[in-house]
C-alpha cells in the first residue's frame, strides 16, 4: 500500500506539478484501483497521505481557528512607474546602497493560504484571517490536487510552513458560472470570490466538486536546526523540488529598470494565462536583506505589489432591461452603448439584484464606469454624477412580471424578486432551453430561437409537449428545413434514453445542479422516492444541504410539477436508475454510441441493445463496456480512446447482437 502511495504521489508530482505525465490515465486509474481494494480489505491501514484521503472527513460546524507560525501580512501596493521607483529607492537607501536583486511574482487574483507539512505529511492549511489567526480548512485544500498531501522525499523540506494563492481558473470559473446559471443560483464576479466561496465551505465535497488550483510562493517557516535558504529565488527552488507547485513565470532581476521592463512585456501576455493576474509582486531576493529591511506595522518593507490598472471605459447606459430567468427570478440588465474594454465589445452587463441598482445610484440615461476584470463578467462600476444632464431617469423594479403580467414577490431575507406564475412563458422558454441543453438532455437543434417559435405559436407549453411534436409541426417554422426538422424530431426522442439523473438535472429544480442531480439518483434511485421522501430523508443525502432539500421539496409539492412528471414518464422518460439485472445475453454490459450508423438510426441501434438486457448510456466513464462508433462521431470518441475502452464500429457491433 505504501508503494502505490508512493507511485501514485509521484505520478500527481509529474501531472499536477510538471504538466508531463508518463503514463496514460488508464494506467493511473489502475494503480488507485489497487490501492482502493487494498484500504477496503484493510481499512487499520490506510495511510493518512494516501490519495484516498484527499475527499475524507465529513462537513464540519464551523471552521476552528488556528494561529498562524508567523504572522500573514498584506502587502502595500503600488499603481505607477514612479511609486515602484521610489520604492526601489527606499529599499537601496535601507540598505546602505548595497547590490539589491528582485524577484518578480504573478499576482494571482486568489486567496492566500498557508500550510503546514511536518515530517512530510500535510497536517494544515488555514487562511489568512485577520493575519494572526486564520481558519483551518485543512480538509479542503486536501481536496486540491496540485497540493501534495506528502512533499517528495527527494527534497529537503520535511517539517515547514509554505504559503500561496488558492485559485480558480478563468476557464473554471466560466464553466462554474454557467452551471450556477443553469441552476439559478448567484454567479460568482470575479476569481478571487469564486476561490473564496469555494474553498470555505463546510462540506469539504463540495470543495472539491469545484476547480480550483494552487501555486505557492512563499516558505514562512521551517523547523528549527534547519537551514532557511539564502534568498527567495532558492526558496522557490527548496519548494519545487519537494513537490510543491511554484510559478514558472517567476524571474529574478537585478535592477528597477529591469522590473519595469518586465512589468510592461506581461501587461497583455497576462491574459494568456489559465489564471487571472492582477499583478505583479516584486520581492527582495536576499532573505538576509528581507530581515534587515522587515516590516511596517502592516507590511514588509522588502516587498511590494504592483497593480495593473483595471480596464475601464464609460459609456451610456441606455437602459435597465429587466431578464426573467428559468426559475422566474427577475435580473435588471444594464443595456449600454457598445464600447469595447481590453479587446472586447461590451453592450449589456448584468446588476444582479434590485438593491445593487440603488446602492450603486444609477439612473437610465447616466454615464457609467465599466470594468472588465480578465474574462470575467463585465461589471458597472459606478454612474459619473457630474456627467448628469438631469433627463436621467430612476430605475423601479417592476412588480409585475415584464412579460406575463403575473405578480412578481419578493420573499423576505431574498435579494431576488420572483415571476410567481410557473407558466409564464420567459420561464417556460428558459426551462427548455435548459431541458434540452447539452449537459442536460441533450437535443441538438433545439435552441433559444426555435424554443422562442415553439412557445410563441403555442406548440410547446412545457418540456413535456416536446414528446409529442411531429416533423409537420416544425415545417412552417423559420429556419427550419425539412432535413433539420427531422434531425430535430429525432434528437428530441433519442433523448428519452437519457439517465435518470439527467432528467432529474434537466427539470430544473433550484439548487439542483448536475452533480447534485447525480448523487440524489444515486442514492435515491427513483422519482416515486424522491416524491416520496421527508426532508430527513433527503438531507441524510451526502452533499445536499438544507437549500437544496427545501428547493426539492417545494417542486415535488406542486401539483403542476408532479403532472408534468406524470406526462415525461408516460413519454417513455427514465423515472427511475437503469436496472442493473434483466436476465438478457448482453445482461450489465453498458454501451455507448457516437456518430452516426448507416444501417439503422441510433435510437433502434439503443432499442436493440436494451432488448438484449444492456443498458445504454450518455456519458463516458468508468462503467462504460463498449463504445460503438459510427461516421462522424463527436467527442465521447476522444473520450473513450483515452480511458482505453473497447472501441467497435458498426460492423463489429452488428456480429456482436447477431451473436446474440
Ligand atoms: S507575497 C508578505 N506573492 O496578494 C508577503 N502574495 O495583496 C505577502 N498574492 O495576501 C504575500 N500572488 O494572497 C505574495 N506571488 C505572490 C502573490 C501574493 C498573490 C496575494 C496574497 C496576498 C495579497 C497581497
Amino acid at each position: 500500500m505504501s508503494e502505490l502511495v508512493d507511485q501514485i504521489g509521484y505520478h500527481d508530482e509529474k501531472y499536477y506539478i510538471e504538466d508531463n505525465p508518463v503514463i496514460s490515465d488508464y494506467e493511473y486509474d489502475q494503480l488507485v484501483k489497487e490501492l482502493q481494494e487494498l484500504e477496503k480489505n484493510h481499512p487499520d491501514l490506510i495511510l493518512p497521505e494516501s490519495p484516498t484521503q484527499r475527499v475524507s472527513g465529513g462537513p464540519v460546524e464551523e471552521f476552528p481557528q488556528v494561529e498562524h507560525k508567523v504572522a500573514m501580512l498584506s502587502l502595500a501596493n503600488s499603481y505607477s512607474e514612479e511609486e515602484l521607483r521610489e520604492w526601489d529607492a527606499r529599499v537601496r537607501r535601507l540598505l546602505g546602497d548595497e547590490k539589491v536583486e528582485y524577484v518578480i511574482e504573478p499576482k494571482i487574483d486568489g486567496l492566500g493560504i498557508a500550510i503546514v507539512y511536518e515530517n512530510g505529511l500535510l497536517v494544515r492549511g488555514a487562511t489568512r484571517g485577520d493575519g494572526k489567526v486564520g481558519e483551518d480548512v485543512t480538509q479542503n485544500i486536501k481536496t486540491i490536487k496540485s497540493i501534495p498531501l506528502r512533499l517528495n522525499p527527494k527534497g529537503t523540506l520535511r517539517t515547514a510552513e509554505v504559503r500561496g494563492e488558492i485559485y480558480m481558473p478563468v476557464e473554471g470559473l466560466r464553466e462554474l458560472n454557467r452551471k450556477r446559471e443553469e441552476a439559478g443560483e448567484q454567479l460568482f464576479a470575479n476569481p478571487r470570490n469564486a476561490a473564496a466561496g469555494s474553498l470555505r465551505q463546510l462540506d469539504p465535497k463540495v470543495t472539491a466538486s469545484r476547480p480550483l488550483d494552487a501555486i505557492l510562493y512563499t516558505l514562512s517557516w521551517m523547523e528549527t536546526g534547519n537551514q532557511m535558504p539564502p534568498t527567495q529565488d532558492k526558496c522557490l527552488e527548496v519548494m519545487k523540488e519537494s513537490g510543491l507547485r511554484t510559478n514558472p513565470n517567476n524571474r529574478k532581476v537585478d535592477s528597477i529598470e529591469k522590473v519595469l521592463e518586465h512589468i510592461d512585456s506581461w501587461r497583455t501576455k497576462r491574459e494568456e494565462l489559465e489564471y487571472q493576474v492582477d499583478g505583479v509582486v516584486i520581492k527582495v531576493d536576499s532573505i538576509e536583506q528581507q530581515q534587515r529591511l522587515g516590516f511596517t506595522s502592516k507590511d514588509p518593507r522588502w516587498a511590494i505589489a504592483y497593480k495593473y490598472p483595471p480596464q475601464q471605459m464609460t459609456t451610456k447606459l441606455l437602459d435597465i432591461a429587466v431578464h426573467v430567468g428559468r426559475t422566474g427570478a427577475l435580473t435588471p440588465v444594464a443595456v449600454l452603448e457598445p464600447v469595447r474594454i481590453g479587446g472586447v465589445t461590451v453592450s449589456s452587463a448584468t446588476l444582479h439584484n434590485e438593491d445593487e441598482v440603488t446602492r450603486k445610484g444609477l439612473r437610465i440615461g447616466d454615464y457609467v464606469l465599466v470594468e472588465r476584470a480578465g474574462e470575467v463578467i463585465p461589471q458597472v462600476v459606478k454612474p459619473i454624477v457630474e456627467r448628469r444632464t438631469g433627463e436621467e431617469r430612476e430605475f423601479k423594479m417592476p412588480v409585475a412580471c415584464p412579460v406575463c403580467g403575473s405578480k412578481a414577490t419578493r420573499d423576505e431575507g431574498e435579494a431576488v424578486r420572483r415571476c410567481v406564475n410557473a407558466s409564464c412563458p420567459a420561464q417556460v422558454k428558459e426551462r427548455l432551453i435548459h431541458w434540452c441543453s447539452r449537459e442536460a438532455m441533450d437535443c441538438e437543434g433545439v435552441g433559444p430561437s426555435l424554443v422562442n417559435q415553439l412557445v410563441d405559436k403555442g406548440l410547446v407549453k412545457d418540456v413535456g409537449d416536446l414528446y409529442s411534436l411531429e416533423q409537420q409541426d416544425l415545417m412552417g417554422l423559420e429556419r427550419i428545413a425539412e432535413k433539420t426538422s427531422s434531425n430535430i424530431i429525432e434528437a428530441i426522442k433519442g433523448s428519452v434514453n437519457a439517465d435518470f439523473d439527467r432528467v432529474l438535472f434537466a427539470l430544473g429544480i433550484r439548487h439542483v445542479g448536475r452533480t447534485t442531480a447525480q448523487v440524489l439518483a444515486e442514492k435515491m434511485e427513483s422519482m416515486d422516492r424522491i416524491h416520496r421522501a421527508t426532508v430527513e430523508e433527503l438531507s441524510r443525502t451526502e452533499g445536499v444541504g438544507q437549500i437544496v432539500v427545501k428547493a426539492i421539496r417545494e417542486f415535488m409539492d406542486n401539483p403542476q410539477n408532479l403532472q408534468l412528471i406524470g406526462k415525461l414518464r408516460k413519454a417513455g422518460l427514465k423515472m427511475e436508475m437503469g436496472k442493473r439485472s434483466t436476465g438478457g445475453p448482453l445482461e450489465g454490459k453498458v454501451f455507448i454510441f457516437t456518430g452516426e450508423l448507416e444501417s439503422m438510426p441510433r435510437t433502434e441501434a439503443q432499442a436493440l441493445v436494451m432488448s438484449l438486457g444492456g443498458r445504454i448510456t450518455d456519458s463516458v466513464s468508468k462503467s462504460v463496456d463498449y463504445v460503438v462508433v459510427g461516421s462522424e462521431p463527436g467527442s465521447k470518441y476522444e473520450k473513450a480512446r483515452s480511458m482505453d475502452k473497447t472501441i467497435m464500429n458498426e460492423r463489429q457491433f452488428l456480429e456482436l447482437v447477431k451473436k446474440k
